[in-house]
């Protein structure tokens, strides 16, 4: 008997497993948006090299603001510039429009961490 449930778990188990597979990319990772594990490197970094450094980064950052390393992008983020121009509708950064909630929220998350490298 115990066999059995053993056979009907296992099994269950390989047949949650093939179904989280057929929903989620594996290779998509869940964004990380809790203030205790957010870090510069793992979360930030990308955000900023997706949709900003662009324009704020290489020889001449638009605003003279180089948001390429961490040093920068906290110093911006600690004076409230940063966090007040990506969540700003008027005046989005960047221009094209704001950010989705999630990158804003991770950034927000980092600043309230004390912006863990
Ligand atoms: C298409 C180019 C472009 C992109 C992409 C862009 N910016 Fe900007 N950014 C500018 C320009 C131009 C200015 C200066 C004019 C202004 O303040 O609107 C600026 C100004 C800023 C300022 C104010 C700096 C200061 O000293 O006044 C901040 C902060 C900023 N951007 C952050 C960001 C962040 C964060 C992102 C990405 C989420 C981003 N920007 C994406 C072009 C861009």
């Amino acid at each position: 008997m115990k066999k059995i449930k053993t056979t009907l778990f296992i099994l269950a188990i390989g047949m949650l497993g093939s179904c989280t597979k057929a929903i989620i990319d594996p290779d998509e990772e869940t964004p990380d948006t809790n203030s205790d594990t957010v870090t510069y490197a793992k979360d930030v970094e990308q955000i900023m090299f997706n949709n900003c450094v662009t324009c704020h980064g290489g020889a001449a950052p638009s605003a003279g603001a180089d948001l390429t390393n961490y040093a920068n992008v906290k110093s911006y983020t600690q004076d409230g510039q940063l966090l007040q121009r990506i969540n700003n509708e008027a005046a989005p950064m960047p221009p094209s429009g704001l950010m989705n909630s999630t990158n804003r929220q991770i950034i927000q998350s980092w600043a309230d961490g004390g912006y863990k490298q």
